[in-house]
């Protein structure tokens, strides 16, 4: 999930209204046309992130102000690419046979020995919400309209006192995994719903943001510790990461409605948090890929794996942020260790220093990834990606870029259905069948599919 990293941000907190309060923490509590409940679960407050979304978050009612810092754009003549050429996308390899499974061939997705397409969406909410199995079934519903075959969500939250849906929680150093209605069976319907609606899942088991719990809650309670970083490094959390996995990824060994696990949501490290041992490089996190993505292959010989990065190259000496390494993340060098099947990169230019240019910056960036596609001789797929002006026009040039340069395939930022009970999550990227952008991923989802 997006959080937006650049500038000044301001948190204001609304006080809860009732002394019973409905919204479990990580809930939306409020945004433009947020029709929900406004009351955070006890021990959370209600903080505005953006205009269109508000979220209960961990904390005491006060008024916090908190200031992002912009990153950093050097100005350098060093162009941090290559090449562009995109002709020779083609593969030798012998597509695997029936098996039901999504595999990969080169760098396409294949499925029983034909080409699949991934065109789609991510819904992180879908199993978060407490949405009932009918409200699951619409949602993909309303996904597959536009064509889609897959959808991204995420198969993690990591709670401290148990409320609404999760599937960890935690008491102390002592993790339990939720096997029930409101945890792993829960996940069942959301597996049952995508499959009843021909649509893959693409699952991340962790998150490097707050929300939904993810990496720092594993450090927290595990070493009493703030430092981001030893999620990658220390033995003890990484063991507990690896009993998660177990416990999630081996409940669905041989459900072929997964497509594939990522190890996390956008991980990150070096300069993450402030209290950062400032040790961690990208050679730390690609250590960390190559442990958890091989512990997953031997558990799960069935699924492809994918680390869920943003796709940051490690060029210091480029001329923008996300090409310069800074967040501990080699997109190169990740995507040929041999447990990982296919690459993944995410776009928000307006969050990386690039508002000024961001159809251009964007395209480049496709291009880019496109071109490591090759090298890599694996699929690679845009599985994130937002903008909050200009949505069709600048969607539409992305996505042209992505049918002419050869790249695998793509996932919008976001899904969104109009429930009766009201709308599902929006923070300003949200795709409803009725909005503009809709018809613009439909039309670029049939060109994918008819690309050969
Ligand atoms: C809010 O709802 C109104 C009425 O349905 C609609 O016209 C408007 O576009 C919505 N605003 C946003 C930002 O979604
Ligand atoms: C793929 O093959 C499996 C196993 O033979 C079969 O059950 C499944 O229906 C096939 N799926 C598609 C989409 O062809
Ligand atoms: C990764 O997560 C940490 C902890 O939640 C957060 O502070 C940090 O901003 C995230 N990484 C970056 C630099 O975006
Ligand atoms: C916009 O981005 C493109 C692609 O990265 C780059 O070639 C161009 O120089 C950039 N333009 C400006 C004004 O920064």
């Amino acid at each position: 999930m997006l959080k937006l990293s650049v500038g000044a941000i301001a948190l204001v907190l609304y006080l809860p209204s009732t002394a019973f309060a409905t919204v479990p923490e990580w809930g939306q509590c409020g945004g433009i046309n947020f029709t929900g409940d406004t009351n955070c679960v006890s021990g959370t407050v209600c903080e505005v992130q953006n205009a269109y979304y508000s979220q209960c978050l961990p904390g005491t009612a006060s008024v916090t102000l908190t200031t992002g810092t912009a990153p950093t754009t050097i100005t350098s003549t060093i162009n941090p690419t290559t090449s562009t050429d995109t002709t020779t996308a083609t593969s030798t390899a012998t597509p695997p046979s029936a098996t039901g499974f999504v595999k990969t061939s080169g760098t396409a997705f294949t499925l029983n020995g034909s080409k699949f397409t991934v065109a789609g969406e991510n819904s992180y909410w879908v199993g978060l919400m407490g949405y009932s199995t009918t409200q699951m079934n619409q949602a993909f519903s309303d996904i597959a309209g536009s064509g889609a075959t897959v959808v991204r969500t995420w198969g993690f939250n990591e709670v401290t006192s148990p409320n609404g849906d999760y599937y960890q929680s935690w008491s102390g150093s002592t993790p339990t995994i939720n096997t029930g209605a409101t945890g792993l069976q829960n996940f069942d319907n959301v597996v049952a719903a995508a499959k009843a609606n021909g649509i893959r899942l693409i699952v991340a088991l962790t998150n490097n943001w707050s929300d939904y719990g993810g990496m720092d809650v594993y450090v927290k309670q595990i070493l009493n510790s703030a430092d981001h970083d030893l999620f990658y490094t220390n033995a003890a959390v990484i063991a507990a990461y690896k009993n998660y996995i177990s416990a999630f990824v081996g409940r669905y060994v041989n459900e072929p409605t997964i497509m594939a696990w990522e190890l996390a949501n956008e991980p990150r490290c070096t300069g993450s948090t402030g209290t950062s041992t400032g040790t961690c490089t990208t050679a730390t996190v690609t250590a960390w890929i190559k442990e958890i993505s091989a512990y997953i292959k031997s558990i799960d010989s069935n699924h492809l794996v994918a680390v869920g990065d943003e796709g940051f190259y490690n060029e210091p000496s480029a001329p923008t942020y996300p090409y310069q390494g800074a967040e501990g993340i080699d997109f190169d060098v990740n995507l040929a260790i041999s447990s990982i099947d296919f690459g993944t990169f995410h776009s928000y230019p307006e969050s990386w220093g690039q508002s000024a240019n961001e159809t251009a910056w964007g395209t480049q960036w496709i291009a880019d990834h496109a071109t490591s596609q090759i090298n890599a001789k694996k699929p690679v797929i845009l599985e994130e990606f937002g903008v909050t002006t200009n949505q069709p026009s600048i969607y539409t040039t992305w996505l042209n870029e992505i049918v002419s340069s050869g790249l695998t395939g793509e996932l919008i930022w976001q899904a969104g259905s109009h429930f009766s009970t009201g709308d599902t999550p929006n923070d300003g990227y949200a795709v409803y069948p009725d909005g503009a952008v809709f018809p613009v991923i439909k039309a670029a989802t049939a060109q994918l599919k008819a690309r050969t």
